[in-house]
């Protein structure tokens, strides 16, 4: 009968302990999911309309035929209520199904264009007259390390399911060390471009129907 008593005591001590151990693991192995508009994780393979999360900053993403030549730029509509293209995310991390918080990631338009690039995401070149890097679309010259083709989705400062893209490729290149920017608009001839080091654009992301 003591002995018995003195198992379970043991037994219950060892729950204590897995339990303990089992609150203390670090979260940080798995960051939080990014959710759409309606609050549901953002899926790897699944259509998203990208939408600025304030007014008056131009409608949805889609592609900008900047100067009639290819590549096209990654910008806006003008104006709300437009179309847009979706994009679909791929994140870096092999046989991860959900999109998460600051993780490596590539964005490609779901379009057809005339252009022979493809319609992935890359950062591009320096805009002469604002100095800022443009976003352009096409594949990374590396096939080793297609470090331009990587972005994350950060979470914003304020609001719900409002989110910032940053090029910050941590994860395809840990030893490299990047100038990291985050993305927001940037207006030229009346056309609205995505670049970095200048304004901030918050996103929300939303499923397409
Ligand atoms: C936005 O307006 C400008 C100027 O009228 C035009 O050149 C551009 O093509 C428009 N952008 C889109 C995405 O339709």
């Amino acid at each position: 009968m003591n002995s018995f008593m003195r198992s379970i005591g043991s037994l219950s001590f060892i729950w204590l302990v897995l339990a303990v151990s089992a609150a203390a693991q670090p979260s940080s192995s798995s960051p939080a999911p990014v959710l759409d508009s309606a609050g549901s994780p953002l899926k790897a393979g699944v259509e998203y309309y990208i939408n600025p999360a304030i007014t008056d900053n131009g409608g949805r993403f889609t592609l900008i035929n900047r100067n009639g030549l290819c590549p096209l730029y990654v910008g806006q509509e003008n104006v709300s209520g437009l179309e847009g293209f979706p994009v679909i995310f791929t994140p870096f991390a092999e046989g991860e199904t959900v999109i998460r918080e600051s993780r490596d990631l590539k964005i490609v338009f779901s379009a057809s264009t005339t252009c022979v690039q493809s319609t992935a995401w890359k950062l591009g070149e320096k805009d002469a007259e604002s100095g800022r890097r443009l976003i352009v679309t096409g594949e990374s010259q590396s096939q080793q390390r297609p470090t331009s083709n990587y972005f994350k989705i950060v979470k914003a400062e304020v609001g719900d399911n409002i989110y910032n893209i940053q090029w910050c490729p941590t994860e395809v290149c840990p030893i490299c060390r990047f100038d990291c920017g985050t993305a927001g608009g940037l207006v030229e001839n009346g056309k609205r471009l995505f670049a970095l080091d200048g304004s901030v654009l918050p996103v929300t992301f939303e499923r397409r129907a």
